[in-house]
């Protein structure tokens, strides 16, 4: 009898110990809501539970409550997982605060974040790389020192997660998102869709994150500092499952966004227009096709070519991944380099491009082609990632940072609007 009663009381803790960790959330992340004053906290439980965030200035006196969805990785064992969602509103500028998410059976660690400042007039600091896995992530101890440091306002993940999402029944995406949590829980980590988020239908890059708009997080566009924005999904061009529909939505889109943003009022208040995508439209590397076959840059069957806007509305710096590699090319439009004076990167009149796809994966470096076309302007083969600070309407300066060489900075560079400093 005794023994009967041992039995079920370890039966029973056992079964109370799973559920408790069941319903611990776990793979946190941020990311900018509708305005930089705005967050969203996203995380993951494994089984239903509520959705809150403890939040506030210097204590967590505060409660916001979100919402659920079950996702289900479409793998054999058809794992289940709540991913949960809550919207910080109108949060103070320029503030630090201190947040825990979960709900009453469970909350997270604290963990804190700041909002930057109000307006246009203040500098900005990110982080930019694509291609990280969970093995070989190269660039990833650097980025935990920087972001423990708060040497950043936000980290943009150019495509290309985990190596990859859905594998092992979708474990390898939860384990990523896991690793990244230190990174990711705070600070905003705003991305884009890469080939290796592909699988069923993008699914899990579509649950997993949440960025602004309504559209799974494969296109939207988001203001910060004097800069704006602009994801876009490349492989809407490579997967034939979006259809054309998709194509055409996103370039109308694109098209209306870069308008927007680029009108004479929008440009005085923010004067930069940055894109970011995971398939470069220039590169120069040899492992593959993927650097002579640019859809993006000259669109399918002669429609939707997206060099074109880049250059009709001014976008100032167009950031690519996916090659495993670093590479920054002089402006350039058409395969044409413009403004070849001694200050190529002063008031150019064409987009500069920027392949940072070199934080490290299970696929290694990607080689380059022997001879670059004239305009490469500089090109590296370490892993790393990008530091790119918008100082002021009239000047960025962007940094590549390798990790073979413990952190050094391999080559840099400024970009400058030189005409604008006489107009503001
Ligand atoms: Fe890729």
């Amino acid at each position: 009898m005794k023994l009967l009663f041992l039995f079920l009381l370890v039966g029973v803790s056992w079964a109370s110990y799973v559920k408790m960790k069941e319903v611990q959330p776990e793979q946190i992340h941020l990311s900018f809501g509708d305005a930089t004053n705005e967050i969203v906290v996203t995380w993951s439980t494994f089984a239903q539970a509520k959705s809150k965030v403890l939040y506030g200035v210097h204590q967590t006196n505060k409660v916001a409550v979100g919402g659920s969805t079950v996702f289900v990785d479409s793998g054999k064992e058809k794992r289940k997982q709540w991913i949960h969602k809550v919207t910080l509103k109108d949060l103070a500028h320029d503030t630090k605060y201190v947040y825990k998410a979960g709900s009453d059976s469970g909350y997270s660690e604290q963990f804190s974040f700041k909002t930057p400042p109000a307006g246009e007039d203040y500098p900005l600091r990110i982080a930019i790389y694509g291609d990280m896995g969970v093995n070989n992530s190269m660039a990833l101890p650097f980025l935990k020192r920087d972001v423990s440091l708060g040497l950043y306002d936000f980290i943009l993940h150019v495509g290309d997660f985990a190596y990859d999402m859905y594998e092992e029944n979708g474990r390898v995406g939860d384990h990523f998102m896991n690793m990244i949590q230190p990174l990711a829980a705070n600070l905003p980590y705003m991305t884009c869709p890469g080939n290796h988020e592909s699988a069923y239908n993008f699914s899990h890059y579509s649950h997993r994150f949440s960025m602004p708009g309504a559209r799974s997080s494969l296109f939207y566009s988001f203001d910060a500092g004097a800069a704006h924005f602009v994801s876009i999904s490349t492989e809407v061009y490579y997967f034939t499952q979006y259809g054309l529909k998709l194509i055409s939505d996103q370039y109308q889109w694109l098209r209306d966004d870069l308008k927007r943003a680029s009108s004479p009022e929008n440009r005085r208040k923010r004067p930069w227009i940055i894109v970011f995508g995971h398939r470069p439209m220039y590169c120069s590397n040899s492992d593959d096709i993927d650097c002579s076959v640019e859809y993006t840059r000259v669109g399918l069957y002669g429609f939707y070519a997206l060099e074109p806007l880049l250059k009709e509305y001014g976008v100032d710096i167009a950031l690519w991944a996916h090659e495993h590699s670093y590479e920054r090319t002089w402006p350039l439009y058409d395969g044409q380099m413009y403004n070849g004076t001694t200050h190529p990167y002063t008031d150019p009149g064409a987009p500069v491009h920027i392949v940072t796809g070199s934080a490290g994966c299970r696929e290694g470096r990607d080689k380059f082609k022997h001879k670059p076309a004239p305009w490469s302007a500089f090109r590296s083969q370490d892993y790393g990632y990008t530091k790119f600070h918008t100082f002021n309407k009239t000047h960025i300066y962007v940094e590549q940072v390798s990790a073979d060489l413990n952190g050094s900075v391999i080559d840099s560079f400024w970009l400058i609007k030189n005409k604008l400093r006489f107009t503001l």
